[in-house]
């Protein structure tokens, strides 16, 4: 082994962002949980001692509206949350070390830990202050939940902080006719007692943890903008009803969520050591502690992180985090992710499609330590990854593997055939180790790439294939087959941070566990295992399904069978906003005339009357209905729909019907007296 000059007695904690538990993961989400996990794998691969927390951020108004709506208990709805949140992060190889929820025994006792200490130290503030209310709710409305006109453009149906249509910002009262996004009751102006966290009187510590930490420079930049604005009284009390932790001596007053989420970091790291004996919560949260804390974050939460949460701790007389890294967002195809584009997709819908360690490598490769959005090409996605992964490295080992196997029954030469480019490739340690504790990946990537380039022409100039045919060279097509298996494992323990399945099965066919010291190792003399087909190209046609299952229309009524028996009930669809329905023009429709269509097992093409015209619609109603038998009858159509060119013709709408599918199709009949174009409300 080649002396080292590697040191590893870092103690690092690191955490990512919580989620909210009133929605589901998407790939959003994933960018910022697998860019820590990255980072946190290479830490252990390196030999840190690295931990890794999250938890389910728990509480707020709109966990606790969504609880009302879905007719369950919040504690039940967050408990599923949290399952299916786990289920996901560990099917994209999340490697948490424990993985908890803000509303927890120990978040309440650090939430009022910490307020309690601040509020001791001075650092509490009430005043009263005027907010919007919901008489028949009975609840202050958050500026989320009051809706309006705007009162700059005067557009229609905007929310209470700002403007879509002009962009304005401005109080929910300035709103013109607001309407509770709740119940959609005129809301009344109340006074109620507010309790503030004094962020100005930590003007001078925040500029100090500024320039202490390793801040980005972006995030350094956003900080001097906002101390030159001038820092604000920050409202930590909610009023009842709330879904939270109510302040201790303040009955009817809860933490507003925004308080007691930071603190979930705490509390999960607090929870996993009481379930290890060698670990100790002081050592990592007081005052002088030595070990490194960071936060990685979205760049839309940077306010919160990098204001709120160090002087909360200062105040509180706990340690800063070392740095909090914020990253971009997501775009998918090179716009914002949509749910009618089908690119708004979910964790789950990705993982029935396709494999994680795709966009994990994806990902790495075009992370840098910048807070820059990151496209999600698919197109560039599926040739980044059938080139990288699979043609350059994946396969170097594929072309050398039949050959040791076969010939030599595994066992790796005893000589290196190029000893200079093994020093090289080992040599690159340093640099791709660098790129990774600086989060830039895409670099590591980019470098890790190289290595394979050379690789693979080290083999195509060499041939084994062809020496394997010659007299004589047996020794020789052994010597290169197990150099191509040497270069393709320090491949591999590079890129086991980012794709740590693929780096598992690699050990397991070289016969070997990697560390990050290892890779200034090699495998003369070693027997390795039969090589299996590592990775398989992206499949490009389940792209376009995975796009196909996350458009919204799909959950449509008559889009796809309901059930598959009569018995089980499909689940409800996710829900969806006023809005959303009110888009959906329902009319009544005659059946003026229905007809075989030829070639078509399924369809029968009506021609329906909506009073103003004619539409001609293909619907699937074959199975359980004739076309003599549906002529003159009234059902409901959604005329709005855009017209969709069928192999049979154009379809302009979609007529409403029930039922789990073949004979069991029921077309909806609104009463006899129903005019056509009648709107159905
Ligand atoms: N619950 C808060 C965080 C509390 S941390 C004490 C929250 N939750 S979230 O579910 O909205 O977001 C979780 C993380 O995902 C945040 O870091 C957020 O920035 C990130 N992202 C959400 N949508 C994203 C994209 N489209 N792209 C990249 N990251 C995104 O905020
Ligand atoms: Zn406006």
């Amino acid at each position: 082994m080649a002396a080292s000059t590697h040191e590893n007695n870092r103690r690092i904690l690191v955490t990512n962002a919580l989620p909210y538990a009133n929605g589901p993961i998407h790939i959003g989400h994933l960018l910022g949980y697998i860019q820590a996990d990255i980072w946190v794998r290479f830490q252990r691969l390196y030999g840190n001692e690295c931990h890794f927390v999250c938890a389910d951020d728990a509480h707020g108004t709109p966990i606790m509206l969504k609880a009302q709506q879905l007719g369950i208990a919040p504690e039940d709805m967050i408990a599923d949350m949290n399952a299916a949140h786990q289920r996901d992060f560990a099917d994209f190889s999340v490697s948490f070390d424990n993985y908890y929820s803000t509303h927890s025994p120990e978040n309440q006792e650090l939430a009022n830990l910490i307020y309690t200490r601040l509020r001791e130290a001075g650092h509490i503030h009430t005043r009263t202050i005027e907010q919007l209310f919901d008489p028949e709710k009975e609840m202050f409305l958050p500026d989320r939940f009051v809706k309006g006109e705007c009162p700059d453009c005067g557009a229609e149906d905007q929310y209470g902080d700002n403007c879509d249509v002009c962009g304005a910002t401005y109080s929910p009262v300035d709103l013109k006719n607001p309407r509770s996004a709740v119940s959609g009751a005129v809301p009344e102006l109340r006074e109620s007692e507010h309790y503030f966290f004094d962020l100005p009187a930590f003007g001078d510590m925040l500029k100090a943890w500024t320039r202490s930490g390793s801040l980005q420079s972006e995030m350094a930049n956003k900080l001097s903008e906002w101390f030159e604005q001038g820092l604000q009284q920050w409202d930590i009390s909610r009023d009842k009803p709330y879904f939270g932790f109510e302040i201790p001596d303040a009955p009817g007053k809860y933490f507003y969520v925004w308080l007691d989420a930071p603190i979930g970091y705490m509390s999960s790291f607090k929870n996993y050591c009481d379930k290890r004996d060698d670990l100790n919560f002081g050592d990592f949260w007081d005052k002088d502690s030595n070990a490194e804390v960071y936060h990685f974050i979205g760049k839309d939460i940077i306010y919160f992180h990098s204001l709120f949460w160090p002087a909360m701790l200062s105040g509180a007389d706990f340690r800063q985090p070392t740095s909090v890294w914020a990253h971009g967002f997501i775009t998918v195809n090179g716009t914002k992710m949509s749910k009618s584009k089908g690119t708004f997709i979910m964790a789950r819908t990705y993982l029935e499609h396709l494999d994680p360690e795709y966009l994990r490598y994806y990902f790495a490769a075009k992370l840098s330590s910048r807070i820059d959005d990151l496209d999600l090409n698919l197109t560039d996605f599926a040739q980044r990854v059938n080139s990288d992964l699979v043609g350059k490295v994946v396969n170097i080992a594929s072309r050398c593997a039949g050959f040791i196997s076969k010939k030599f029954d595994g066992m790796l030469s005893d000589r290196i055939d190029d000893p200079a480019m093994l020093a090289d490739f080992q040599a690159a340690a340093k640099d791709i180790a660098q790129a990774y504790e600086t989060r830039e990946f895409s670099r590591a990537m980019r470098e890790i790439m190289k290595l394979a380039d050379r690789a693979n022409e080290y083999i195509a100039v060499k041939e084994p294939w062809q020496l394997a045919k010659q007299e004589g060279k047996t020794q020789e097509v052994q010597d290169v087959c197990s150099m191509g298996i040497h270069l393709f494992r320090l491949l591999m323990i590079y890129l086991t941070p980012v794709v740590p399945k693929l780096a598992n099965d690699s050990q397991a066919f070289l016969n070997d566990t990697f560390t990050w010291e290892s890779a200034q190792t090699t495998l003369t003399g070693h027997k390795i295992n039969k090589f299996k087909a590592l990775m398989q190209r992206v499949p490009t046609e389940k792209i376009e399904s995975m796009l196909e299952a996350s458009k919204e229309n799909n959950t449509a009524a008559t889009s796809k069978p309901v059930s598959s028996s009569k018995t089980d009930i499909e689940p409800i669809a996710a829900e969806i906003e006023f809005d959303d329905f009110a888009n959906v023009d329902l009319r009544v429709a005659k059946i003026v005339n229905a007809e075989h269509v030829e070639g078509a097992d399924k369809l029968i093409k009506l021609t329906l009357d909506i009073g103003s015209e004619q539409r001609q619609v293909f619907a699937g109603l074959k199975s359980a209905y004739k076309p003599e038998d549906l002529i003159g009858q009234l059902t409901v159509m959604v005329a709005n729909l855009k017209p969709r060119k069928m192999r049979f013709g154009m379809s302009e709408g979609m007529v409403l019907a029930a039922g789990p599918g073949g004979k069991e199709i029921y077309i909806l009949n609104p009463h006899d007296g129903a005019q056509p174009g009648q709107r159905v409300m």
